[in-house]
């Protein structure tokens, strides 16, 4: 294995070991989001998918504590009312968990320079994916669970949105079969994408509200006091910021969509806004060929909750598009589904199979609490289209 990938494993290390430091000791029995698992399953899941997938299923190393191996192997996304009922006892003690975790490491590390660098990537990924979900899940945690930490957030005026023309052209999907994907990336092919229009910015709060008035629900991360609308951030509530995106579900933004008279983008059609150019020539991310760097949006951990709209102008596409990566992940209207001659990852079969069920829809681009890797243009998010905890906006389009 490479030796800048061992440095990453590190870095995602200290990611994710610091969020579990930014929880009050008592919350780890909690389970913020009644559909997923207590987040005393995370602290075991991390380390437990390490060593399955990298010692025991590629390198072949004996199991020193089979019980955790599974216990804490795979994660959960039950039907919708059908909610695990396990009670915090039937759970270990956080000391055990952390001695596995630090045995995992040790025995890891000592081998990690022999294993398979897809596998590697594949927890690396694996880990950051899981700093990201493990933040939302914190989100859903009351405030008082959680260390505590400022966080002024900044409200604008509202922005009014415009809608930009986007010249039809041809798209790739999907990941080079010589570079570093999930299986869901493969095969990588084209497709054609007509002319459309989309706005240059992501729904707004202040956008939402008009909707809302009207009838529209009420999204996830609002909260009402005294008749005000207040946004619920990470660590502290403001004053709804009306110049922010606002995160919904997939039915909340097919709703305001279709009220709106617009659609929501799909998969091709987002790749299209997003790394098309005035050429055949596709870019690698909106803004370029440049790695990503919080200069060009709100990802990567730069921060626990949106900025505004407006704010990262160097992160625009081709065609004037704002916010294509990062500050929100977008909903398409797309059924996350396997691309032609996709085949599962044998290590891991149902990473992706599990959810070509027509119940999942794609989600491009990226959040605040993104890692950088997986802002590449093939990487796919998915989500049941009611799942209201994710950091996921949208975007409106017009087919012409
Ligand atoms: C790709 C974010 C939808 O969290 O459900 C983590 C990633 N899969 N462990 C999820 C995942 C197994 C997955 N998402
Ligand atoms: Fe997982």
């Amino acid at each position: 294995m490479s030796a800048p990938l061992a440095e990453h494993i590190r870095d995602a290390r200290a990611q994710t070991d610091e969020l579990f430091r930014l929880l009050a000791p008592a919350a780890i029995y909690e389970r913020p989001i009644p559909d997923r698992h207590r987040l005393i399953f995370y602290l075991g899941h991390l380390e437990a998918f390490d060593w399955n997938q990298i010692c025991r299923g590629a390198l072949g190393l004996p199991s020193f504590h089979p019980e955790f191996d599974k216990l804490f192997e795979f994660g959960i996304d039950p039907e919708p009312g059908a909610a695990p009922t396990d009670q915090p006892h039937d759970w270990p003690r956080v000391a055990e968990v952390t001695a596995y975790n630090l045995e995992v490491r040790r025995r890891l590390d000592a081998v990690l320079a022999h294993a398979p660098d897809q596998i590697v990537q594949v927890a690396l990924e694996h880990r950051l994916m899981h700093a990201e979900t493990f933040a939302y899940l914190m989100h859903a945690l009351p405030y008082e669970d959680k260390a505590q930490r400022t966080k002024i957030i900044e409200t604008g005026a509202r922005v009014e949105s415009l809608m930009l023309d986007v010249p039809g052209g041809c798209v790739t999907l999907g990941q080079d079969s010589g570079r570093f994907g999930w299986d869901n990336e493969f095969i990588e092919h084209r497709a054609a994408v007509p002319d459309f229009r989309m706005a240059k910015y992501k729904v707004t709060n202040g956008e939402y509200c008009d909707f809302v008035r009207e009838g529209g629900e009420v999204p996830p991360f609002w909260t009402d006091h005294a008749g005000s609308w207040f946004y619920r951030g990470m660590f502290q509530e403001s004053p709804l910021p009306l110049d922010h995106p606002v995160y919904v579900t997939l039915d909340q933004a097919r709703a305001y969509a279709a009220w709106a008279g617009y659609s929501l983008p799909t998969e091709p059609q987002f790749h299209r806004a997003a790394y098309g150019t005035g050429t055949d020539q596709e870019r690698d991310y909106p803004w370029g060929d440049n790695t990503p760097t919080t200069q060009f949006g709100n990802f990567d951990f730069a921060a626990w909750d949106p900025v505004a709209v407006t704010a990262t102008r160097a992160g625009d596409s081709y065609f004037g598009i704002s916010q294509l990566t990062g500050n929100g992940w977008e909903w398409t209207d797309t059924a996350f589904g396997p691309f032609p001659g996709f085949q599962e990852f044998p290590f891991y079969p149902g990473y992706s199979q599990n959810f070509f069920d027509g119940k999942h829809f794609v989600l491009k681009g990226g959040s605040c609490r993104t890692a950088a890797c997986m802002l590449r243009r093939s990487f796919r998010n998915w989500f049941r289209p009611n799942y209201p905890y994710v950091y996921a906006t949208f975007r409106l389009i017009e087919n012409i």
